[in-house]
């Protein structure tokens, strides 16, 4: 039986979802260790990472390959605006830059405007993982801080996709359909890795400034 590329995909990154996954950050804001304001920093690197990876998703819709990946639905800077002003109020704005790590991510993303693959890698590396594991972790963030919908925690809701299992599916079935030959599909898998590490890197630097302050 031949593997998906979808389940290539995934068993070819697995060990770098893992090193992400158990990031000092995620540890620490899982166990409910973080104030809101420390909570609000990752949501606020997650908002200039998403104002680039859907800018790129807006210039690439009408592309005949990565078109496919793009879906307004998905499109999180008008969720991340709500939380942001949920945790740090109507002058958020203010108070919010780029880390170093988010710099280069956002760079690299930019970059992927001229590669559908590499854009293709990094849309699956965040989007499938917030309708995956993200939901588990809006789940414990709602214990923690109390977020309802409306503002806190509305970046893991896409309510307008209607099922996510059914979603994912969809997903999965376009990555199959995506006509890579192998050296392509190898660029690709590299491509996540990378999207993986530059990801990792800006919890890494969150969990330096949490401790920092600690
Ligand atoms: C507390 C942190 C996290 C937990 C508990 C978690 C958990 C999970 C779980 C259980 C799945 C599998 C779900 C399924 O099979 O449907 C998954 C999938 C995924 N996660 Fe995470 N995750 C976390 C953090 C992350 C981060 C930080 C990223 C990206 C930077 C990420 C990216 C992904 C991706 C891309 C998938 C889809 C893999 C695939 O099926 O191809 N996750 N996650």
């Amino acid at each position: 039986m031949t593997t998906s590329f979808s389940e290539s995909l995934r068993n070819a990154t697995w060990a770098d979802h893992q090193s992400a996954e158990s990031e000092g950050y995620l540890t620490e804001l899982m166990a409910g260790r973080l104030s809101e304001h420390e909570y609000g920093e990752m949501v606020a690197q997650h908002y200039f990472a998403y104002t680039a990876l859907d800018g790129v998703s807006r210039e690439l819709a009408g592309h005949p390959v990565a078109g496919r990946f793009v879906f307004p639905e998905l499109y999180r800077e008008p969720a991340l605006e709500r939380d942001l002003a949920t945790v740090y109020g109507p002058r958020w704005r203010e108070r919010i830059t780029p880390s170093a790590s988010t710099e280069a991510l956002v760079a690299r993303i930019r970059e992927t405007a001229g590669w559908p693959g590499g854009y293709i890698a990094h849309h699956y590396t965040r989007y499938l993982g917030d309708l995956s594991g993200g939901q588990f972790i809006r789940m414990e963030l709602q214990k923690i801080y109390g977020y309802a919908r409306g503002g806190g925690v509305d970046f893991y809701f896409f309510d307008e996709l209607g099922s996510l299992p059914r979603f994912k599916n969809e997903y999965r079935s376009r990555l199959d359909a995506l006509e890579l030959d192998e050296n392509e599909r190898q660029r690709v898998i590299g491509e996540v890795k990378r999207a993986y590490r530059l990801n990792t890197d800006v919890l890494a630097e969150l969990f330096h400034t949490v401790r920092a302050a600690a």
